[in-house]
């Protein structure tokens, strides 16, 4: 498993529970995790209408809050990681920038944004002239309002007043924005059309959903569209082509939810004791990111008998790579070095079609990460 992606700040936890009116201990009291098993066993019931609803109940919001703010904010800095070049184009250029979060309940992503960028540049940060959240759900906006108004004296963020707009996402499709996020919103939505999709204006659209078969197979569609409006998928996809993904395989990362110890403590009494907190996502921008050759990894190592197995797409092709020990050398080892969602370059002495039908990476074959803003080893 790789390690974590931290970008939180110091004062996360006590920004959280400041808003949400919690005290140390707090997260581990039946007020807390009634509601937050309340919520699992209304997700897996998969009634979108029940789902939608549930976090309308401030119990429920602040539970969610508590809990899943923190383990969903890695998912943007896992993807953003790994869209460095396109970053640099859409974010280091702007004299200033605006940034919404559609479907933002509590702000998740919107700070995940924010916190994101004090670390890789806090320049950009300062800049930000604008961030927005959208929503329906009043309580959802209460809590924002509160992590907002909390977020205020805190260094490199004092100048910013989120503006938290209570009302469908759908009629903020066309806006200014220059980064426009949909985090946990797309699943809860049915579609009769994608028309909405035209509407998009930002320069990066970005998309995190569960990493669930059916989430993933639920905004597929939408990638689908962008790309034939002209949009440049950044995240995962290496190349322009149809998903080779099959409907009963989905494509997906995973990050680590034991990232604060007081998750870590909530975890442990709700019995969740699976690390792995998967997801789907996709980065979108007008600006093309990959050269030939380039592939996603989309699994970690599997070890067998000294060989190295991992799941690998180009956008078009999608194949289980098998590096096996006496292949194993300098050129290559960036194939066992690399981390899941990795994008690396390899170069087939034979050819890629000898890859693609055998399966095997030879000893005179190159791996290289092409991209990575941190690396994390496994
Ligand atoms: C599962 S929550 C996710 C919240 C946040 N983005 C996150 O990932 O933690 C989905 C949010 O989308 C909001 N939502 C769903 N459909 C919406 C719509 N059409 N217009 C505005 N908000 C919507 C819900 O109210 C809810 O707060």
């Amino acid at each position: 498993m790789p390690e974590l992606l931290n970008r939180y700040p110091d004062f996360y936890q006590d920004w959280v529970f400041e808003a949400l009116r919690l005290r140390p201990g707090d997260e581990i009291s039946d007020a807390i995790l009634e509601p937050l098993s309340r919520l699992s066993r209304t997700w897996l019931a998969g009634d979108p209408e029940e789902q939608r609803s549930c976090l309308k109940d401030p119990e429920a919001l602040r539970a969610y809050t508590c809990y899943y703010m923190a383990i969903n904010m890695p998912k943007l800095w896992f993807m953003l990681d790994r869209c460095q070049p396109v970053l640099e184009s859409v974010l280091a250029e702007q004299p200033e920038l605006k940034v919404a979060e559609l479907g933002c309940g509590p702000g998740t992503f919107l700070w995940s944004f924010l916190f994101y960028l004090q670390v890789w540049d806090p320049r950009v940060l300062a800049r930000l002239s604008r961030a927005s959240g959208i929503d329906d759900n009043t309580t959802a906006l209460e809590t924002a309002e509160n992590l907002a108004r909390g977020l205020r004296n805190r260094d490199g963020f004092a100048h910013l007043r989120p503006n938290f707009i209570r009302g469908n996402w759908r009629r903020h499709l066309g806006s200014d924005d220059d980064v426009i996020i949909f985090g946990n919103t797309l699943t809860e939505s049915s579609f009769k059309t994608l028309d909405w999709v035209e509407e998009l204006q930002a320069k990066m659209i970005i998309v995190i959903e569960p990493g669930t078969v059916d989430s993933f197979h639920h905004i597929r569609p939408i990638r689908d569209k962008l790309m034939d409006l002209g949009w440049h998928i950044n995240f995962p996809c290496t190349s322009h082509h149809p998903c080779p993904m099959k409907p009963t395989n989905w494509c997906h990362f995973h990050i680590n939810r034991f990232t604060r110890p007081y998750i870590q403590r909530m975890s442990a009494k709700s019995g969740r004791l699976n690390p792995r907190h998967n997801f789907s996502g996709f980065v979108f921008s007008r600006h093309a990111a990959h050269g030939p050759d380039e592939w996603r990894l989309l699994s970690t190592l599997r070890r067998v008998k000294r060989t190295g197995i991992r799941y690998v797409c180009d956008g078009e092709h999608m194949r289980a790579a098998v590096l096996g020990r006496r292949d194993k050398n300098d050129a290559n080892r960036d194939f066992i070095d690399a981390v899941i969602g990795d994008r690396i370059r390899m170069r087939f002495e034979a050819g890629k079609d000898a890859f693609l039908k055998s399966k095997h990476i030879r000893s005179e074959d190159t791996v290289d990460i092409t991209d990575t803003w941190s690396r994390t080893r496994e």
